[in-house]
């Protein structure tokens, strides 16, 4: 039988192979899971239950329900300085991870390239391959904070390139791009005519005083932004599977007849809660206590990985951490590898999120802080006993 060669073209991901080899390890901790490890707040449940029982079992709209299109500008305006239109300018998705490829479809003309600055998302690039681009990893360096530079921009940036993805804060740094950050990709952006998705799920989650920026509010730069959002990180609802972009129309509009010929619509009674959810003071509050606690770990894990001998940066905003564990002399494979079977400890090699990430980690911890402990004890004896730092 002839098959389609598509989906040979990306491989699965590297974090679902380390999942693999971790299956029935006893007594294995994760450190490897991009998921708050946090229970939805109970009263975004209990929105979901009441849409049940008002009946709204029924199909949406393809763009999702005007309420929670009208709740997300809402958010939109008061939280990031956009102003997004409900009617045309916004749209819900089944998660945010459906924007990538659903964005770049709109748009992508074969062979066309989209900078990516690494290390990255694992869906990036393989939704560009889907899309018939061709992804080009650009580098972002410890000694830079892994923040993204014009400089570096420059050097990748040809004919071809249509696109640019960025991440703020990132999976898998922690990286925060600063405002002037921003503004100088937004001119780089204009430059050279790229349509830029801005993914900030993770916004709610920074440290240190600092407050996470959405290139779409900058001066004229809304015309050119998909800025990709959703529900998994901020309210711990990474199964109900919920996002959202907002857009120019002419984006909106195709990505919605994307929409239509595939999933139809998010889940209606899910849209409902999260309408709800987002006007309610009570997430918020529950928003805020989680980057507390994610804040506690985050000083834990950063002051233990340092002491043991791994040199690392303070992250500034996700829930993740960046060791360098090159110095070892160990690959970032053979690292995890070693952790898996040695410490019970599941961590993800950096390449797994591009070139870029060779030679380091990455942790998560969105793991409990007692295990977070546990698991700081267990890599520091084995790193000792194996005299690797
Ligand atoms: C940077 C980044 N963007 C998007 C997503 C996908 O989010 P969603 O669950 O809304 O599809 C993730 C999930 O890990 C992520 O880390």
């Amino acid at each position: 039988m002839a098959l389609s060669d598509r989906l040979n073209l990306v491989n699965p991901s590297e974090i679902r192979k380390l999942f693999d080899l971790a299956q029935g390890v006893e007594g294995l901790i994760s450190l490897g899971i991009g998921e708050p490890d946090f229970d939805t707040p109970e009263h975004i449940k209990e929105y979901a239950k009441e849409a049940l029982d008002k009946g709204m079992t029924h199909y949406s709209p393809n763009a999702g329900l005007m309420m929670l299109r009208e709740a997300v500008s809402k958010k939109l305006k008061e939280q990031n300085c956009i102003d997004a239109d409900p009617k045309n300018e916004i749209m819900i998705l089944t998660g945010a991870n459906q924007a990538f490829l659903m964005g770049l479809s709109t748009f992508l003309r074969d062979g066309e390239e989209v900078l990516i600055p690494g290390p990255m998302f694992v869906s990036y690039g393989p939704a560009v391959v889907l899309a018939g681009g061709k992804p080009v990893e650009v580098p972002t360096y410890e000694n830079n904070e892994f923040r993204l530079s014009v400089d570096e921009l420059e050097k990748y940036v040809t004919e071809k390139t249509r696109a640019l993805i960025i991440n703020t804060p990132n999976n898998p740094t922690g990286a925060v791009l600063t405002k002037g950050d921003l503004e100088e990709i937004a001119d780089f952006a204009v430059e050279h005519d790229l349509i830029i998705f801005s993914d900030e799920v993770y916004e709610h989650f920074v440290y240190d005083g600092i407050k996470n920026h959405s290139i779409a509010s900058l001066n004229g730069m809304f015309e050119r932004t998909i800025t990709v959002n959703g529900f998994s990180k901020t309210f711990a609802m990474t199964g109900w599977r919920l996002g959202f972009v907002a857009a120019p129309s002419w984006i909106i509009e195709k990505m919605t007849r994307f929409q239509m010929y595939n999933s139809t619509c998010p889940v209606t009674f899910v849209q409902y809660a999260a309408a709800k959810a987002l006007e309610d003071e009570r997430s918020w509050k529950a928003v805020e206590k989680m980057r507390r606690e994610y804040d506690r770990r985050r000083e834990l894990v950063w002051k233990r990985l340092n002491e043991m001998g791994l040199p690392t940066l303070k992250p500034k905003g996700a829930f993740y951490i960046f060791p360098r564990i090159r110095d070892t002399g160990l690959t970032d494979h053979e690292f995890s590898e070693l952790m898996l079977k040695e410490a019970k400890v599941a961590v993800v090699p950096g390449s797994a999120f591009g070139k870029a990430g060779e030679g380091y980690i990455r942790i998560s911890y969105a793991t409990a802080y007692e295990e977070l402990k546990e698991a700081m004890d267990r890599m520091e004896k084995v790193l000792m006993e194996k005299g690797l730092v």
